[in-house]
């Protein structure tokens, strides 16, 4: 086993490295919550665009006020990238692509499949990669699991892989990303 990342030491001691792919609704909440721990984040998209407008220090969302990514960009605690070899960097990669539902009401997961044909080219002995988007259950073991090992890495083995789907709830002004809780039962009956 090569799962040797000491990810609360790295975290503890300022060292982790977040990378965080889909820069959206999801993506963005979730840097933004990682920075304000201090954890650096580098964040890809797939879109020129849209990583160009947040290193332009616009958030490109009502909830997230620009000067707010201008700061963590001035601290150096965030970096939007095109490129997916800076994920290389990061310890733990956070995904939070698109999964719109398809015709028969399922998700549609080409997003998510492409990603992984993408980290498959980056991933690194070591890391662990956590799937946010909504999704089935059996998406990371069925889908997921056998493109990254197409890497000639495997997983629980050289790489971790886990789901930890988002409750994003932009604009609840009760609840924000840290604070939406992840268990089973929905935030509202967990808190109310
Ligand atoms: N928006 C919400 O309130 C919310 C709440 C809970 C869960 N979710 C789930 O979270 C996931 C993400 O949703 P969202 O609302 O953040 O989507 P979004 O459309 O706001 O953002 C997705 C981002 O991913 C990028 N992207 C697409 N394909 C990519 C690829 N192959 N590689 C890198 N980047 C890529 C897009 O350019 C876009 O910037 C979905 O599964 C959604 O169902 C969303």
């Amino acid at each position: 086993m090569t799962l040797s990342n000491n990810f609360l030491e790295k975290a503890k001691s300022g060292d982790l490295v977040i990378g965080i792919v889909g820069l959206g609704y999801v993506g963005l909440p979730l840097a933004e919550a990682y920075n304000r721990q201090n954890t650096k984040v580098i964040g890809y998209d797939i879109s020129k665009a849209r990583a160009d407008q947040l290193n332009a220090g616009q958030s490109g969302m009502k909830h997230i006020a620009d000067a707010r990514v201008q700061d963590m960009i001035e601290k150096k605690l965030f970096r939007a990238t095109h490129n997916p070899e800076d994920l290389k960097e990061a310890d733990t990669i956070l995904i939070a692509v698109p999964t719109p539902l398809d015709v028969h009401h399922q998700p549609d997961l080409s997003y998510v499949k492409a990603t992984c044909k993408t980290l498959a080219t980056v991933l690194r002995p070591g890391q662990l990669i956590v799937l946010e988007s909504t999704t089935y259950p059996g998406t990371t073991e069925e889908v997921m699991k056998p493109i990254l090992e197409t890497s000639g890495l495997k997983a629980g083995v050289d790489f971790a892989l886990a789901y930890s789907p988002e409750r994003e709830d932009p604009g609840n002004p009760d609840f924000e990303t840290s604070t939406i809780c992840r268990c089973r039962r929905s935030p509202r009956e967990h808190h109310g």
